[in-house]
C-alpha cells in the first residue's frame, strides 16, 4: 500500500511571521499523521521552516532547484544546497515554472537528474492546459512531459509524480474525481513502460484547487495517492483537513 503524501506548495507567499504562525498551527510535536506531510516555502523561509518542523512529522521541500551542481550561476540554488540545509523534497516542472520561466521538458529532466544525484526526493509536475484538453490532447501532453522528464534516468523509485491540470491550478476548478483517476491510471501505466520504475510503488499526486471540501472524493480514487496543494495549504485548518481526508484512501 502506498502511503499518502500531502504537500503544501506555498509559492511566493509569506513572511517570517506568517511562516511561524502557519507551522505552529499545522504541526504538533510528536504527532503521528495519517499521511506523509510536507511544506514547500520560498527559499528564504526554508531554514526557518526546517527549525519549526524539527521533532514533528512534517518535512520540508523547495519549489525548484538548479539543473547545475555548482558554479557561477547567479541566483540559482543547487539540489545539493537544499539537501545540506535539511530539505527532503523538491518540486520540479511546476506549470508556473514552465509558463513564466520557459522551462522545457529537457530542463525539467536535467533538474530531475540533479535532484536525484543529490539525494532529494523530486516531485515532478505535469498537466495539460484547457485548450489541450478540449483538443483531446491531454494524454499526449502528459505522456510527453512524463517521458521527457523521466525516461533514461536512474533512481526513479524516489520520484513522486504530480498531475496538475493547468486549468485547475488556482482557478477553483478541479478535475472530477473520475477525470483525475483516469489520468492517474494512465500515468501509472506509462510509468510501467519506463524502464526501471515499478509503478505499483510510485506515488502519483493530484494538484489543482484541492481543498477540504473535495479532498476525500479525490483520495477515494485508487490511483490518487495524495495531493500537491497550493492556495488551501496557506490555511492551516484547510490543510489539516486535507491531510485527514487521506483516511478515505482505499
Ligand atoms: P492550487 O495550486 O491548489 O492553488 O490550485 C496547486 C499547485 O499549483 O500546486
Amino acid at each position: 500500500m502506498r502511503r499518502p503524501l500531502v504537500m503544501g506548495n506555498w509559492k511566493m507567499h509569506g513572511t517570517r511571521a506568517s511562516v511561524r504562525q502557519l507551522l505552529q498551527e499545522i504541526t504538533r510535536a510528536g504527532e503521528q499523521m495519517p499521511a506523509d506531510v510536507a511544506v514547500c516555502p520560498a527559499y528564504v523561509h526554508l531554514q526557518q521552516a526546517l527549525q519549526l518542523c524539527e521533532g514533528t512529522s512534517v518535512s520540508v521541500g523547495a519549489q525548484d532547484c538548479s539543473h547545475m551542481a555548482a558554479g557561477a550561476f547567479t541566483g540559482e540554488v543547487s539540489a545539493e544546497m537544499l539537501l545540506d540545509l535539511g530539505c527532503r523534497w523538491v518540486i520540479l516542472g511546476h506549470s508556473e515554472r514552465r509558463q513564466y520561466h520557459g522551462e522545457s521538458d529537457d530542463l525539467v529532466a536535467a533538474k530531475l537528474a540533479a535532484a536525484l544525484q543529490a539525494g532529494l526526493q523530486p516531485v515532478v509536475c505535469m498537466g495539460e492546459t484547457r485548450e489541450e484538453r478540449e483538443a483531446g490532447e491531454a494524454e499526449y501532453i502528459v505522456s510527453r512531459q512524463l517521458r521527457g522528464a523521466l525516461q533514461g534516468q536512474a533512481g526513479l523509485k524516489q520520484v513522486v509524480v504530480a498531475y496538475e491540470p493547468v486549468w485547475a491550478i488556482g482557478t477553483g476548478l478541479t478535475a472530477s474525481p473520475e477525470e483525475a483517476q483516469d489520468m492517474h491510471a494512465f500515468i501509472r501505466a506509462q510509468l510501467g513502460d519506463i524502464a526501471g520504475a515499478d509503478p505499483g510503488t510510485m506515488r502519483v499526486l493530484y494538484g489543482g484547487s484541492v481543498k477540504a471540501a473535495n479532498a476525500a472524493e479525490l483520495f477515494g480514487q485508487p490511483d490518487i495517492d495524495g495531493a500537491l496543494v497550493g492556495g488551501a495549504s496557506l490555511d492551516a485548518n484547510e490543510f489539516r483537513q486535507i491531510v485527514d481526508a487521506t483516511g478515505a484512501r482505499r
